[in-house]
């Protein structure tokens, strides 16, 4: 089948299977040129087939040797229907582990679910034993609780009031005004109980009670908090209850770790490009124009380029890991100096439809969305036959 881009509003309905395997072959290469980081040699990363999940899953394997055990929710490929993104790419990442005489299984299920987490926790216990490191990188709009039954779903909503602001559709590059309605109900609970720490929680104590953690053990989740621009619908926003949420459950698991002496972490993040981003209302809009400046002045990255850094200079440098005053780990540095958001706060003005091709980086924004779905790689030939049904025998 010849496999081209089907956009349907925020998402592409197709994947490439050639152009995934090209992203994960350009991501290694990216931390191979970097050299050896001294971190991690057992992972297991919840969340680690796409955007900063999948990085973490690529920069341990081939930055520390690591071996991996990757949990992620993906379609596989069916007859005449492409499978989901994070399918070709977990394809892709073990056939190069593998390559490369690295372990490295998968897991593809409900992450909150109780019968996932008991596969997880068999497979390390049969094949690793322990884990010395747990990536936590879910990003999901529903989650059914395992003890409840309830199914929650997260909204990205402000809180308190009305917010207007100026979006882009990014595909069209129509800059308009949209408001978004305050939260209401149980919005914030259900958003907290999608996207907040109860399941990171969850999982590390199961993995505790199993005796799969290694002593030293660390636990990194992924957090964002962004600047004033998009804090309404953002960090002050349900999202952000989560987020505070999340942070908040980092000192409750250190603390439930003290007897073999692990530790949990956030890491914020720098805001990207990726399926979950996408979907969220001004972000696109801040994004273009974040990009445009970031490389301007030289110090863009993707997910891959700051994980590695993460890793490098933050979890495992052989020093002390620096901390913000929350005790949060700070990637997002360069994304929030103060010279940075204050051209962003300028260009915001003065964005319309006519000028934002020029203010901003539109095409940097849509290459990095068509790179999620495996499109616009080069050195693959999207005019050939695909084999969309690659991997379909290596991820159970
Ligand atoms: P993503 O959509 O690229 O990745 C989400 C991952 O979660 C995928 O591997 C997916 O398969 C998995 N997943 C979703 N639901 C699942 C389920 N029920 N069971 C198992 N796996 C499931 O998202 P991302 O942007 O990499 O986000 C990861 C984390 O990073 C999130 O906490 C997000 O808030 C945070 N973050 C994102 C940004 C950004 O700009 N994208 C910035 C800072 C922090
Ligand atoms: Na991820």
């Amino acid at each position: 089948m010849i496999i081209e881009p089907r956009m349907r509003g925020f998402i592409c309905l197709t994947a490439h299977p050639d152009g995934c395997e090209q992203n994960i072959k350009n991501q290694i290469e990216y931390i191979k040129s970097k050299g050896a980081i001294n971190g991690a040699k057992k992972v297991l990363v919840i969340g680690a087939s796409t955007g900063f999940g999948l990085a973490s899953r690529i920069s341990s394997a081939f930055g520390s040797n690591a071996a991996t055990i990757g949990v992620f929710f993906e379609k596989p490929p069916t007859e005449g229907r492409t499978a989901s993104p994070g399918w070709y790419n977990s394809a892709a990442f073990e056939k190069e582990a593998h390559k490369a005489g690295l372990y490295a299984k998968s897991i593809n299920g409900d992450a909150f679910s109780n019968e996932i987490k008991k596969q997880t926790l068999d497979l390390i216990k049969a094949d690793l034993g322990q884990v010395d490191l747990i990536i936590y990188s879910l990003a999901s709009p529903v989650r059914m609780h395992p003890t409840t039954g309830i199914l929650h779903r997260s909204v990205l909503k402000p809180i308190g009031g009305t917010f207007t602001n100026k979006t882009v559709d990014f595909h069209s590059g129509k800059v308009s005004e949209i408001s978004i309605e305050p939260s209401s109900g149980d919005d914030i609970e259900n958003t907290v109980a999608v996207m907040g720490g109860e399941d990171w929680k969850m999982w590390i104590d199961a993995l505790k009670a199993e005796n799969l953690l290694a002593p030293g053990a660390t636990t990194v989740a992924y957090s964002y908090i962004g600047p004033s621009l998009t804090e309404a619908v953002y960090r002050k926003g349900t999202i952000g209850r989560a987020k505070d949420d999340l942070e908040a459950t980092a000192f409750t698991i250190t603390d439930s770790l003290a007897d073999i002496d692990g530790k949990a972490y956030v890491s914020v993040n720098k805001a990207l490009v990726t399926q979950a981003s996408s979907a969220i209302p001004v972000i696109p809009l801040y994004i273009s124009l974040l990009y445009k400046i970031m490389k301007e002045e030289g110090i863009h990255e993707g997910c891959i380029e700051q994980i590695q850094r993460l890793y490098a200079d933050r979890l495992f440098s052989g020093k002390e890991i620096p901390t913000d005053e929350k005790g949060r780990i700070r990637v997002d540095d360069w994304e929030m100096r103060p010279d940075v958001q204050e051209k962003i706060a300028k260009l915001w003005q003065e964005a319309t439809t006519e000028n934002l091709a020029d203010l901003g980086d539109l095409e940097g924004y849509r290459s990095d969305f068509h790179n999620l779905f495996g499109f616009g790689f080069a050195g693959v030939d999207y005019k050939a036959e695909a084999n969309e049904m690659v991997g379909v025998e290596s991820i159970a």
